[in-house]
C-alpha cells in the first residue's frame, strides 16, 4: 500500500503511507511549506469534534507497558504531551523517566530553528542503537517538525528504523496510529494538510499545580521569519464555552495557576461568525473564576486593544506580567519581518500598558542578525529594549526557515557578528533584569511555592506574579501554597528572601 501526502492547503489527507524501504521518488508527496498555498486558506471549514474517544480494544494495549515521550520547543507542545500522555494512560500505558525500559518512545519535536530541528536527528541517531537492540519499541516522531515534508522526507530516506510519524493536526489520532505501527511492518505515515478543526475532549495529563490551557490553534500572521503559520495551520479559536469549563474545573481541581495558550491569543475569537467575543470577553469571563493566577502567551502588539488592557487593569487574577514579542527596535527590519506595527506604536503600547497596570513586568522575544540587519538597526533594537526596561528577554540568531518568504532574502549577517550582537543583546538584558529586581529588595511578595529548588536543596523555590524565581527556606509541605516572602538578597535572575506570612493563615 502505497499512499500519498497532499500538499498543505489542500484536502485532508487521512491515508497513511507504509513504507520498509522508499524506493519511490517522494519528492511527489513531500513540498516545502508554500507561501502562496497556505495565505489562500480559507475560515469556512472550521469544525469543532467533542466525539473522541478510544476504541475498546485499544483501551488495554499497552497494560504492563511503558513509554517516554521527549519534548522540545514552546509550551504549546508542552501541552499536546500532556494531551498524548493522557491518551497512552488510558490506552494502559505508565510513563517512565528511563527511556532504555520504554515500550513506545515519542519525539514531540519543534521546526522554529534549525538548532532545534538538529537536536531531534541527532537524537534520532543515537535511538537508533535502542531500536536495535529493541525491535519491538515503536518509536515515533510528532510535533511540527512532522508537519515538514523535507523532513519526512530525510526520515523516510535516512531513519528507517522510525515506526511511526503524525503531525501537529491528527494527534487525537495517537491510538489508532499506534495500532497501525505496531502491526505493520513498515513505517507508518500520517501527516494531515488540513487544519482546520477542533478537537475538544481529549484526555490531558497534567501535573503540579500549574495549568495550561489552550485558547486557540494556529497563525495567521505569517511573519516572513516565522515557519509557525505552515506547521499549525490557520488561527482557529476554541469556543468560550470550551475554556471556560475547563478552567472551572482545574479551580475545582485546585490548581493555582493557568496559562491561556495560542500562538497568538490576541486574535482570540476574531475567526467567529456567530458571536463577537474576543481575548478581551475571555479574559473578563476567566477573572470571575476562583483560581488565584491567570497568565497568557504568546500575544502579538498589533491585536492588543484598549479592551483587553482595561480588563488587564483591574488586576486580581490577572498577573502584572506580559509576555509581548517585539523581535526588533527598527521600522526598517520589523517592516521586512512584516510585524505590522512600528518601533512607536510599540512604544505607544507599552506606555498604555503601563499606565493601566502598576507594577507591570515586561518580557519579549528578540531576532538579531535577521537579513540586512544593519549595526544602526541592531543599536535601534538595544535602545527600544532600554527603553521599555524589559525584565527578561528569549533572544535568538536569525534561523532561516524553508519555505517562508525571509528564507529568500540574502542571509548576509555574518555569524560571528550575529552572535556579537547577541552577546550585547543579553548583557543589556541581564543589566535591566537587575535593576528591575531592585526595586523588590526588602518587599514583601506573593510566592507560590513550586516545592524544594533543585540548584540547592535547602531552599524551597517559587515564583512572584511577574514569573521571577525566589528561593527561601521552608518546609517542603508549603508546595502549592500562596505565601508572602520578603526579599532580602537580589541577584540577576533571581531572588532569596524569608517567609513572612501564610496567606493560607491569613484567612
Ligand atoms: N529564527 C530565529 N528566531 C525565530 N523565532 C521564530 N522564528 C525564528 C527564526 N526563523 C523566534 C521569535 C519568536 C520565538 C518563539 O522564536 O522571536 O517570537
Ligand atoms: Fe510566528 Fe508569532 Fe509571527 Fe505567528 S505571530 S508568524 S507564531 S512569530
Amino acid at each position: 500500500m502505497m499512499r500519498g501526502l497532499r500538499e498543505k492547503g489542500s484536502a485532508p489527507v487521512t491515508d497513511s503511507i507504509k513504507t520498509a524501504k522508499p524506493e519511490k521518488d517522494y519528492s511527489i508527496y513531500f513540498q516545502p511549506p508554500s507561501y502562496r498555498e497556505a495565505k489562500k486558506r480559507g475560515k469556512e471549514d472550521v469544525r469543532v469534534h467533542y466525539d473522541f474517544r478510544i476504541a475498546d480494544d485499544l483501551r488495554t494495549i499497552g497494560r504492563g507497558k511503558l513509554y517516554h515521550i521527549q519534548t522540545y520547543g514552546c509550551q504549546m507542545n508542552e501541552h499536546d504531551t500532556e494531551t498524548m500522555k493522557g491518551m497512552l494512560e488510558e490506552m494502559g500505558y505508565a510513563w517512565t523517566d528511563h527511556r532504555r525500559e520504554a515500550d513506545i518512545i515519542l519525539l514531540n519535536t519543534c521546526a522554529i530553528r534549525e538548532n532545534a530541528e538538529d537536536k531531534v536527528f541527532g537524537e534520532l541517531g543515537h535511538l537508533k542503537s535502542l531500536k536495535t537492540e529493541k525491535p519491538d519499541l515503536i518509536l515515533g516522531v510528532c510535533g511540527c517538525m512532522s508537519q515538514e515534508e523535507g523532513v519526512v522526507r530525510r526520515i523516510l530516506e535516512k531513519h528507517q528504523y522510525v515506526d511511526l510519524i503524525f503531525g501537529t493536526h491528527n494527534i487525537h489520532r495517537l491510538p489508532e496510529l499506534l495500532r497501525e505501527a505496531m502491526f505493520a511492518k513498515e513505517m507508518v505515515v500520517e501527516v494531515w494538510s488540513k487544519e482546520g478543526d477542533i478537537y475538544e475532549n481529549l484526555p490531558k495529563k497534567r501535573a503540579g499545580l500549574k495549568a495550561w490551557v489552550n485558547i486557540m490553534y494556529g497563525c495567521d500572521k505569517f511573519c516572513t521569519y516565522c515557519i509557525v503559520p505552515y506547521t499549525r495551520g490557520k488561527e482557529r479559536s476554541r469556543r468560550p464555552e470550551d475554556v471556560i469549563a475547563e478552567v472551572r474545573e482545574l479551580a475545582r481541581q485546585g490548581y493555582k495557576e493557568i496559562t491561556l495558550l495560542g500562538q497568538n491569543v490576541n486574535a482570540y475569537g476574531k475567526d467567529f461568525e456567530d458571536i463577537h467575543y474576543r481575548f478581551g470577553d475571555l479574559m473578563a469571563d476567566i477573572q470571575k473564576i476562583d483560581i488565584p493566577r491567570v497568565r497568557f502567551t504568546t500575544s502579538h502588539p498589533r491585536d492588543f486593544d484598549d479592551h483587553l488592557i482595561e480588563v488587564l487593569s483591574r488586576g486580581g487574577n490577572m498577573v502584572e506580567h506580559i509576555h509581548l514579542p517585539v523581535q526588533s527596535g527598527s521600522n526598517e527590519i520589523l517592516k521586512r519581518m512584516s510585524r505590522k506595527y512600528t518601533r512607536e506604536s510599540y512604544l505607544e503600547l507599552v506606555r498604555k500598558l503601563k499606565a493601566a497596570i502598576p507594577g507591570l513586568v515586561l518580557s519579549t522575544d528578540i531576532i538579531v542578525g535577521f537579513p540586512g540587519e544593519t549595526e544602526e538597526q541592531f543599536e535601534e533594537t538595544l535602545s527600544l529594549v532600554r527603553e521599555v526596561e524589559f525584565a527578561s528577554a528569549f533572544t535568538f540568531i536569525y534561523s532561516p526557515r524553508e519555505g517562508t518568504p525571509a528564507a529568500q532574502m540574502e542571509d548576509n549577517v555574518p555569524l560571528e557578528v550575529k552572535k556579537e550582537r547577541l552577546t550585547r543583546l543579553n548583557n543589556l538584558i541581564a543589566e535591566l533584569s537587575r535593576k528591575d529586581n531592585e526595586k523588590l529588595h526588602g518587599q514583601t511578595v506573593e510566592v507560590l511555592v513550586e516545592g524544594v529548588s533543585k540548584n540547592n536543596p535547602d531552599y524551597l523555590t517559587g515564583r512572584t506574579r511577574t514569573n521571577k524565581i525566589v528561593h527561601f527556606r521552608g518546609p517542603e509541605s508549603l508546595t502549592g501554597e500562596l505565601i508572602d516572602v520578603r526579599i532580602t538578597e537580589v541577584q540577576t535572575w533571581l531572588f532569596k528572601g524569608e517567609i513572612a506570612t501564610l496567606h493560607a493563615l491569613e484567612a
